[in-house]
């Protein structure tokens, strides 16, 4: 157990910093359920497919290509890869349709994949590419399947704890393309606020069904997130790992957790350690978040 492992409590629901991916969904059967995880690939993904496909759940697993997927899936259950590249809207509608066409219904989609940190402006369409891919991508895909998630379906999206560093007015409409200035971090925590946004105006449409949309903060984990990060800086967090991060399995806990546990039926809420948590002041702006939407809305009409 890391050192701010040891020094974490349970939540009230007796799980918390510590709690695995594995412990979270322990003596859980999913049998007959199916969730899409995006970014299947690495990381936390990965974890939350392996974990879920264990409890006898169906697995959509989404990547950049069909190949990705199968590869890193590999006996890991009843998985299915589909190709879901976010930041190329053809390949987003091309798995919404293959996921039409399979009549699937789903119990949960996982918006886990995502992009840290770029450290130099990159686009999609003109739009600067952590926001792009971590935010359109995603809102493409989830409005696209709505009509396939059962009655009491699940949107997880994640978000983090970074979303504290998006720019003070929270979203920068008037400079989506970066144009106007580019710090990577401050996109990052930009595209992680859009993603939190999402889940709450998501959640107010939800209202009056048993579907529910909720975000969350994973932990602090070492994955293939930090690529864009310099070398020393990857090399240092690696060597601190073992003793203050998450490690992979409890970094996945959260996302199983909202995404499977039975108990559970509150919606719009940002989660951390598998317990509902504080998120920043603008986070909780519902005008922000309705004029989000509209913002994607019109950016994803713009596109095709
Ligand atoms: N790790 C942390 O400390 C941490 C903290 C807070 C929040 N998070 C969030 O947790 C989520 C999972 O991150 P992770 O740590 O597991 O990172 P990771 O190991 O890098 O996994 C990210 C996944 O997203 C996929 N992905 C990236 N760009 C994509 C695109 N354009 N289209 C489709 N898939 C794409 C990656 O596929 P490729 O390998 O093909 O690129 C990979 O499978 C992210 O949303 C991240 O923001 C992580």
């Amino acid at each position: 157990m890391s050192i701010v492992g040891m020094l974490r409590g349970k939540g009230k629901n007796g799980f918390g910093y510590n709690t695995t991916a594995e412990e979270v969904t322990q003596g859980l059967s999913l049998n007959g359920k199916t969730y899409l995880v995006t970014g299947s690939t690495s990381g936390l993904g990965l974890e939350t497919v392996r974990v879920l496909a264990m409890r006898g759940a169906r697995i959509l697993a989404a990547a950049r290509t069909i190949e990705k997927a199968r590869e890193a899936t590999a006996n890991l259950g009843s998985v299915t890869p589909v190709e879901c590249e976010l930041s190329n809207p053809a390949s987003v509608r091309g798995c919404i349709e293959a996921i039409k066409r399979d009549g699937t219904r789903l119990d949960g989609i996982i918006c886990n994949a995502g992009i840290m940190a770029l450290p130099r402006l990159q686009t999609a369409f003109g739009y600067e590419l952590q926001f792009f891919t971590n935010h359109i991508g995603h809102f493409i895909l989830v409005t696209g399947l709505l009509d396939r998630l059962t009655d009491d379906g699940r949107v997880v999206v994640l978000s983090s704890a970074l979303h504290e560093s998006a720019p003070k007015t929270g979203i920068e409409f008037d400079n989506l393309s970066g144009a106007k200035g580019y710090d990577a971090w401050k996109a990052y925590g930009q595209s992680k606020l859009a993603n939190l946004l999402f889940a709450r105006a998501l959640a107010r449409r939800f209202a009056g069904t048993k579907k529910t949309a909720n975000a969350l903060h994973p932990g602090v984990i070492v994955t293939n997130l930090s690529r864009s990060i310099p070398a020393v800086a990857r090399g240092a967090m690696a060597v601190i790992s073992p003793l203050i991060l998450k490690s992979i399995g409890q970094g996945a806990a959260t996302q199983c957790y909202v995404a499977t546990n039975q108990t559970l039926t509150v919606s719009g809420e940002y989660f951390a350690d598998c317990n509902v948590a504080k998120s920043s002041p603008v986070s909780y702006d519902a005008a922000l978040a309705e004029k989000l939407w509209i913002e994607s809305e019109k950016i994803v009409a713009g596109l095709s």
